[in-house]
């Protein structure tokens, strides 16, 4: 051992070999003699220190491409004495690619020789040259260094046989992170030595690395995301730290929320939407299934119901003042409105009959198309667009007055020919429509988008509009143009689209769908199932193991994706607030409902 310190500790030491030797002769004890062992028994694959324990070294030969995070975190967090040593060295650029340029050459020769003599190629042959072309890329490409890493763990016992024990353990660790691993055979001593810091690789063995794979081994040396304006999204499960994200300072502030049935998705909304309210954000809902009225209620927002028979009333032939071009685009609502409600509309029926009767209508309520003072004048009901279209003989026009007859004057009238009797103003708007028949779905939505609209465009204050069971929307056209419209358009009006549903496939149902998935800077995928998996994975670029990983995550874990970064996330959610928004109804039978509606439960956040 002496003689090795020496070694490690230059020559400097070598003089004072002498003096240490008189201090030991006379019994003193020095540093050294304080550090060392009394004795050290050398085995094959372990040393044993008499009366003190033993330790076992191996070295990591291989590994994978990407490194499992849970499998690195099994072995770090290792419930015994382990020590996980790895040295870093970089390498010479030239001579790196010079080797690779001489292994390619060898490779591609030993093809052409086997295609020459008619024999099949080797397929493994070829992954090699292919991975070598592709070092060699990366060599070319990159500014940084290759490098070289020498990975050595030692494992301390009590004795030889706790050791043996532990070190089955360790090894079925090792296995499991794929890792190709050895003991140090009769290279123990070396091996110990490497693990002590001292920067030095006694062992030899080392395996070239990339930057990428190397960082993602390091369990300390995470980004932090901490935006002090930002939405506690979750914990990340690998470091524990907080992922605080200000979705405003992305490249786009849309959000899409992936994940099956149970998995977290709609509970994970609201616990945004409670904080988009408390961060003064303007937060709107659109509620297919009336989860979101106990947090509405308990924030003091703006529930609307939106049946057909609800107090809640929204004119058709609404303008919004504040936007300069209101005429023109209430024309362009109100088409795209009875585009719906009439069953689709003829280029004539549009251009000719309905602008002509729309601008007739708009004009006997005096409100001109060149004159904004005249904009928030009331606007007429849509039975005075139905009047209008009666009252034009053409066969078009009376057609269009008998398909537009139920909605205006007819059994639907009280729903659709009104004026508008809802709160512009509050904060936090949620519109349900959980009791609107499926097929009026379609035409009450247009109107919410409408609505938000209007309210988007007037004035710039952060908004978050969630839209929770997306895929009734993705899956028709017309619905999802209007969402990819926000999706592509509601950055430069400082507003985000915040988007949940259950399947990846959901976001291929249609062109407007596609757009939306493909402008969300943000995408957070909750658990799956088995069948979905590939695709997601594919849809997102995830790894192998993150693909996996997809499989067991738990109530409300995810996986967080901001373009290149992936954060595995775990939300946990304040017991106050999670009373007021669990689905599950066996807790809400346990609670006897009422209760979890009521504002005491903010006690301890405060009202906001
Ligand atoms: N972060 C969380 N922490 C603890 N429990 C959670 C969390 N998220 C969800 N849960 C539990 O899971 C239940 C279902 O969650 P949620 O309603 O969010 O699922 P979902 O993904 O929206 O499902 P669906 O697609 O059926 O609407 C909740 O009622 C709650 O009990
Ligand atoms: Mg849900």
């Amino acid at each position: 051992m002496l003689d090795w310190l020496d070694k490690v500790l230059g020559s400097d030491q070598e003089e004072n070999t002498d003096a240490i030797g008189q201090s030991l002769e006379a019994g003193a004890r020095t540093l050294v003699d304080l550090l060392a062992p009394g004795a050290m028994i050398e085995h094959e694959d372990c040393i044993e220190f008499p009366g003190q324990g033993a330790v076992r070294i191996w070295f990591i030969q291989d590994l994978p491409p990407e490194m499992a995070r849970e499998a690195l975190d099994a072995i770090y967090d290792f419930s015994g004495e382990i020590r996980v040593s790895m040295l870093v060295r970089p390498l010479d650029k030239a001579a790196v690619r010079a080797f690779l340029r001489q292994q390619r050459v060898a490779q591609h020769a030993e093809m052409v020789a086997r295609a020459q003599r008619q024999m099949l190629p080797d397929y493994t042959k070829q992954a090699e040259l292919a991975e070598v072309e592709a070092t060699l890329h990366q060599l070319e490409v990159s500014h940084r260094p290759p490098k070289e890493l020498c990975w050595t763990v030692a494992l301390w016992g009590a004795d030889r046989d706790e050791l043996d024990t532990l070190s089955e353990k360790l090894e079925d660790l090792l296995l499991d992170a794929d890792l190709t691993f050895f003991r140090a055979s009769l290279r123990q001593e070396e091996g110990l030595y490497t693990v002590q810091p001292f920067g030095q690789n006694f062992l030899g063995h080392a395996r070239n690395i990339d930057t990428r794979a190397l960082a993602g081994m390091f369990p300390f040396a995470r980004r932090t995301w901490t935006d002090p304006q930002g939405v506690p999204y979750g914990i990340d499960r690998t470091t524990g730290a907080w992922v605080i994200i200000d979705d405003f300072q992305l490249p786009n502030f849309n959000l899409l929320i992936i994940g099956e049935q149970g998995s977290g998705k709609s509970m994970f909304l609201k616990y945004k939407a409670t904080w988009g309210i408390l961060l003064g954000m303007r937060v709107f809902v659109i509620d297919l299934e009336g989860e979101f009225e106990s947090m509405c209620r308990a924030l003091g927002g703006t529930y609307l119901d939106m049946s057909l028979t609800s107090p809640h009333k929204m004119n058709v032939l609404d303008l919004n003042p504040d936007d300069p071009a209101a005429w023109m685009n209430g024309l362009q609502d109100t088409l795209a409105w009875l585009e719906i409600a009439l069953g689709g509309l003829t280029t004539r029926e549009r251009n000719v009959i309905l602008t002509a009767a729309y601008e007739r209508v708009m004009g006997e309520a005096g409100i001109l198309p060149d004159n904004p003072s005249t904009w928030r004048r009331t606007p007429p009901r849509l039975s005075d667009l139905y009047a209008v279209l009666r009252a034009d003989e053409r066969r078009a026009a009376q057609d269009l007055a008998d398909r537009l007859q139920p909605l205006a004057v007819g059994v639907y009238r009280e729903a659709f020919d009104c004026q508008t009797t809802i709160d512009f103003a509050a904060p936090l708007v949620v519109f349900s429509l959980k009791n609107v028949h499926k097929d009026m779905q379609p035409l009450r939505m247009r109107q919410v988008v409408t609505f938000i609209w209007a309210r988007v465009l007037t004035g710039l204050t952060p908004t978050i509009l969630i839209v929770d069971e997306a895929w009734r929307w993705l899956s028709q056209p017309g619905a999802a143009d209007d969402l990819a419209e926000m999706a592509r358009r509601f950055r430069k009006r400082y507003a985000g689209l915040n988007l949940a549903t259950q399947h990846g496939g959901d976001l291929s149902a249609s062109a407007g769908a596609v757009v939306i998935r493909d402008t969300a800077a943000m995408v957070m995928l909750f658990r799956h199932g088995a069948s979905h998996v590939p695709a997601v994975a594919e849809l997102f670029g995830l790894n192998q193991v993150e693909a996996e990983e997809l499989l067991g995550l738990d109530k409300g874990e995810s996986i967080l994706i901001m373009g290149p970064v992936h954060l595995p996330l775990y939300t946990p959610i304040p017991p106050d607030w999670y009373h007021v928004w669990t689905t599950d109804p066996r807790e809400l039978a346990a609670m006897g409902h009422g209760c979890s509606t009521s504002r005491r439960s903010w006690a301890v956040w405060g009202s906001p």
